[in-house]
């Protein structure tokens, strides 16, 4: 069976790391004996400042065709951010409802991260982020602009459907991994919207009565994820507070650089998509410095999807192993000297 996979490099140091990670993809791919085809889309922020839209109007069906998305990233200097979030990345999620955002953070063997007294594998947890609504949904408005009465109003929308979904996985995650699940909200002074969130986790737990609840508000879990990330094993929380906590896993866990991402639509209806957590990164963009391997772990999470695990084993192995090996080459961020491509390239040699 071949795969049919649509690639969105997207813009600044997305279109770097899905270039260079495209031949190690392919490497294990060909290992594994696996079928695959891949469609460039040339869509993101040069394509809005030529034509005005991130993506054609006819994007989303034409993604549809395919059985997964990978996307770079995106993010342009001279276009507003929420104009590229929302133009292209969310809707995407929130066109193919994909609920869940997987976020595994892992301290690899060979990474000396920022925590004193944490070597490879001490750190090991997955944030499950609800993706599709809560704080991202874009309900508000701004009135009397310029004027004393400015108003700015920002709403947040919680949906039986998009948390029970978020809730269901990351239960079920938790009954395959340690059984343990951190619930992280804010229900004290969010009094509407994560207070409901809680109560579905309760009726969700209720069908889960081995898998152990934690609840932490997130300005406490933000501090227990420096003071003890090594007692997290799952974690559960809404689109802003996932988003946040990952930066922090990734920063914890050694780099933006090492930290994978997906979102998925558990009812396959529509395709799911692949991306690093990181963005465009413009302090860096254009200097072939990006660190490629969060790209490769997230095309591991692509081919965990598709049910092609000996691609995904491939591609995880030969990072955890150069990332032990010392004389291997490092980007900067995980204090190397090498570059995109060159990492890239012995990540592949690695899978040959
Ligand atoms: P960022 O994630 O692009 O960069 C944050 C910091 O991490 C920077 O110092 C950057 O150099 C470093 N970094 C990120 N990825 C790296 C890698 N692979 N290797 C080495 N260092 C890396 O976040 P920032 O700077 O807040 O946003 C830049 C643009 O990206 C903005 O337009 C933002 O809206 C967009 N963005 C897009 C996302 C997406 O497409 N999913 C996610 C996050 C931000
Ligand atoms: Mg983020």
């Amino acid at each position: 069976m071949t795969h049919d996979i649509a690639v969105i490099p997207g813009d600044g140091i997305g279109t770097e790391v899905v270039e260079h990670s495209i031949p190690a993809v392919e490497e294990a791919v060909t290992a594994a004996g696996v079928d695959v085809g891949f469609t460039h889309y040339d869509w993101g922020s040069d394509r809005y400042l030529a034509e005005g839209a991130m993506i054609p109007a006819d994007g989303l069906d034409r993604l549809q065709e395919h059985d997964a998305i990978f996307l770079g990233a995106v993010g342009h200097p001279d276009v507003p951010d929420h104009v590229t979030l929302h133009g292209l990345r969310l809707e995407i999620t929130k066109g193919f409802k994909q609920h869940v955002c997987k976020r595994p953070t892992y301290l690899y063997e060979g990474i000396t991260g920022p925590l004193r007294g944490y070597s490879g594998g001490d750190i090991d947890f997955v944030v499950y982020r609800q993706n599709t609504e809560g704080e991202y949904a874009h309900i508000g408005g701004r009135e009397y602009r310029g004027h004393d009465n400015e108003v700015a109003f920002q709403g947040a929308m919680f949906t039986r459907e998009g948390t029970e979904t978020i809730v269901r996985a990351a239960f079920e995650a938790a009954t395959e991994r340690e059984g343990a699940l951190t619930n992280v909200t804010k229900s004290n002074a969010q009094a509407h919207g994560m207070v409901f969130w809680d109560d579905v986790v309760e009726e969700v737990g209720a069908e889960y009565p081995d898998v152990e609840v934690e609840r932490l508000l997130v300005d406490a879990a933000s501090m227990d994820f420096v003071r003890r990330p090594e007692e997290f094993d799952v974690i559960v929380a809404s689109n802003l507070f996932g988003d946040i906590l990952t930066d922090l896993g990734a920063g914890i866990s050694g780099s933006m650089g090492l930290a994978p991402s997906s979102n998925i639509d558990p009812t396959r209806t529509y395709p799911s998509m692949f991306e690093p957590v990181h963005g465009s990164a413009f302090d860096i963009t254009g200097e072939g410095i990006a660190n490629p391997i969060a790209t490769v772990l997230s095309w591991g999470l692509l081919w965990d999807h598709l049910g092609e695990e000996a691609v995904a084993r491939e591609l995880r192995a030969a990072v955890a192993d150069q990332l032990a090996d010392s004389d291997a080459p490092r980007t900067p961020d995980i204090g190397g000297e090498s570059g995109t491509e060159a990492v890239a390239g012995d990540l592949r040699t690695r899978i040959e």
